[in-house]
């Protein structure tokens, strides 16, 4: 980041609002007053918040700790047990109501009431303590989208013994570096996973790490897919058997509320992932607040985050925040393509599912494969529609109201991150006036702001780097192992301020739009231009499906626009359709915004979490090496890409 460059420059312009639909504001969960309660005393406000909404052994008397920053603390003197939070508390009232509606790819269905988790819950933390891992020990979690997944977070968390969850799809060699670097001693997998109607080979790719982690003494395997695995006596045991004569109750751990509930790596900027470190007390209240708040929840809803457990989303608000809240919720395995393109609606009209909350990517899917799949469901039960993971160009947002919501209902566009551990700028859907495209304001109790390369508050309608100002219950403690990168990274580029690494502009009224990453924000002739905002016009042509858009080294304009896109239905295109496109974003947004070069594709380069990788486009742009390409879920693509930017580069416009 440059120390006086012009801050990022916003060019689009979105009009359309939608306030909350009466009678949805008239029963709102999270109402106006909120906001006034917090900003009168944001640390009174939280530590009201976690003495009302959670259960403690010893309920806290301070808020946040701030003596030594950026190593905030929250409600110290609080003693609670997270799973206890989730379960227990819930058996008396609610124990018979379903906590998950479970649906495996192949069709299995079943139904887990809160009382029946418990036990689960209960069985595998004793087999765990059993098998010598107790509080403190990290155990690594690497399983499909299986009930025994949220089981054995909770196990863990029972026994306050730190987990930390590899995503079903992440390769031997990352499971190994996140088991090592975290220092794991025990591993709970499964024989395989389903997916597309092919098996993950979780067990395999497990075996093949832990060739390298020789600390690692127990792995549970669960079994699922009847998969032939190997066998490695002494340390693998069935997850079955470990459970089979266990106590169906098992004392719950009392932990402070500073203690680790949970590590999950990320990627940053660098090739070495970082360890993010959640503790208890502080993540659990900010989790289930803001679950009640941004989804409205209400005590006959059925809740949906159709994310994988594997990412923070899976952790916040598939586990951790709607069992804090008793919810009762979907929990499917596989892809929303198999059998057929129309899963998630039958899904949806299978269990009356009212509030579903997914990532930007999936609906630009449903856009691309067409409305015919969820015309053939009965959606109505839906009632409030959330997104999160990447900006949501208006398109997207305008066709997930409509086709899915029935043009009735609010979308709430979720801004947050794997280090902030809860929802941070949100709509509240009975009080905001929607705008599609705007993550709107940040939460009540939350204190965001943009500030340009010199970190003073830029002024409504410009653009620059968000920066969250106050500490707030749910943030990270530091990145695992690593305090300096922790400080670096977030801390040390303005002063008492965390860099969030996004791009971020506030329009008249106040709301935030999202740019994207900072490093995904382009310099051409010295006009910053954000890389989203290309994007977003491109999708705005009735033919595009997706689009992807990076800026590469340019000798005359520094950097210049490189776009690549998929147009819907698998047309294909040719360069009349180009040009079209070139001059659509010029329309849109403005001649300076034209990109360069415009390659046509059948896909972009994605990771397995489904984030177009734009590094990646920048390398091909750039016609240089691809970096770092572990996380790409679909390498075939890249070579198909790459071939086609070289013959765009050599017959582009100006
Ligand atoms: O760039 C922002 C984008 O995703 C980043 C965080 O990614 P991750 O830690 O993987 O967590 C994703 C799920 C919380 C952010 O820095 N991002 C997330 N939500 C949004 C978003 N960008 C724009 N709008 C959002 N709603």
């Amino acid at each position: 980041m440059s120390s006086d460059g012009p801050t990022i420059r916003s060019l689009e312009s979105e009009d359309r609002r939608f306030p909350p639909p009466d009678d949805f504001a008239a029963s709102a969960v999270a109402t106006a007053e909120l906001y006034d309660r917090a900003a009168a005393d944001p640390e009174a406000f939280w530590l009201e918040q976690a003495r009302e909404i959670l259960d403690w052994y010893t309920p806290p008397t301070v808020a946040c700790d701030a003596a030594n920053p950026p190593f905030f603390k929250w409600f110290t003197d609080g003693v609670l047990n997270a799973s206890v939070n989730c379960l227990d508390r819930h058996l008396a009232a609610r124990g018979d109501r379903v906590a998950f509606h479970w649906e495996g790819e192949p069709g299995e269905r079943l139904d887990i009431t809160y009382r029946d988790l418990h036990e689960r819950v209960c069985r595998l933390a004793n087999g765990l303590r059993a098998r010598g891992i107790g509080k403190g020990d990290r155990v690594a979690i690497y399983l499909g989208m299986v009930p025994e997944a949220v089981v054995a977070i909770l196990a863990c968390a029972r026994i306050g013994a730190p987990h930390t969850v590899v995503f079903g799809g992440f390769s031997p060699d990352s499971l190994r570096d996140r088991i090592i670097d975290c220092g794991c001693t025990a591993l709970i997998t499964a024989d395989g996973s389903w997916r597309a109607g092919k098996v993950i080979p979780l067990k395999r790719n497990a075996d093949a790490a832990l060739e390298s982690c020789p600390d690692v003494h127990t792995s549970v395997v669960v079994r699922r897919t009847e998969s032939e695995i190997a066998w490695s006596e002494g340390r693998d045991v069935w997850y079955h058997e470990l459970v089979a004569d266990q106590p169906a109750e098992c004392d719950p751990e009392r932990m402070a509320a500073e203690d680790p509930l949970y590590i999950l790596y990320t990627s940053g900027s660098t090739g070495k992932p970082k360890g993010i470190l959640h503790t208890t007390g502080g993540y659990l209240t900010g989790v289930a607040a803001t679950h009640r708040w941004c989804f409205d929840l209400k005590d006959d809803d059925v809740y949906w985050c159709a994310a994988d457990v594997g990412w923070v989303t899976g952790h916040s608000y598939i586990v951790y925040g709607p069992l804090a809240n008793g919810a009762t919720s979907v929990l499917y395995e596989g892809a929303p393509s198999t059998p057929d393109k129309d899963r998630w609606w039958s899904i949806v009209a299978r269990y009356g599912v009212t509030i579903l909350y997914c990532a930007p990517t999936a609906i630009r899917s449903f856009m691309k494969w067409g409305t015919e799949y969820p015309e053939r469901h009965d959606l109505s039960s839906i009632r409030l529609l959330g997104t999160v993971g990447e900006p949501i160009n208006p398109e997207a947002w305008i066709w997930y109201r409509t086709h899915i919501g029935g043009e009735r209902v609010p979308v709430v566009d979720t801004w947050w991150q794997t280090e902030t551990g809860q929802i941070m700028i949100s709509p509240l859907p009975g009080v905001t006036t929607l705008k599609p495209g705007s993550a709107t304001r940040p939460l009540p109790g939350i204190t965001a702001d943009v500030v340009d390369a010199r970190g003073e508050s830029v002024p409504l309608g410009q653009g620059g780097y968000l920066v969250l100002r106050r500490p707030w219950p749910a943030m990270l403690r530091t990145l695992y192992g690593d305090d300096e990168r922790y400080v670096d990274t977030y801390w040390s580029t303005y002063e008492g301020m965390y860099l969030a690494g996004d791009g971020a502009r506030r329009d008249d009224d106040g709301d935030y739009w999202l740019l994207g990453r900072i490093d995904d924000v382009m310099n051409v002739s010295g006009h910053r231009l954000s890389t989203i905002e290309i994007e977003s016009a491109l999708v705005d042509h009735p033919l595009v499906a997706e689009a992807a858009v990076v800026g590469r080294a340019d000798a005359t304009t520094g950097q210049a626009i490189a776009a690549f896109v998929t147009l819907k239905g698998h047309a294909t295109g040719d360069e009349s359709i180009i040009a079209e496109l070139r001059q659509h974003v010029a329309t849109k947004i403005g001649a300076i915004a034209r990109p360069k070069s415009i390659v046509l594709t059948d896909d972009l380069p994605k990771t397995r979490s489904g984030k177009i990788m734009r590094r990646l486009l920048r390398d091909i742009s750039e016609n240089r090496q691809l970096g770092d390409v572990t996380t790409l879920a679909n390498e075939e693509v890249v070579q198909e890409i790459a071939g086609m930017a070289e013959s765009a580069r050599s017959s582009e416009g100006s």
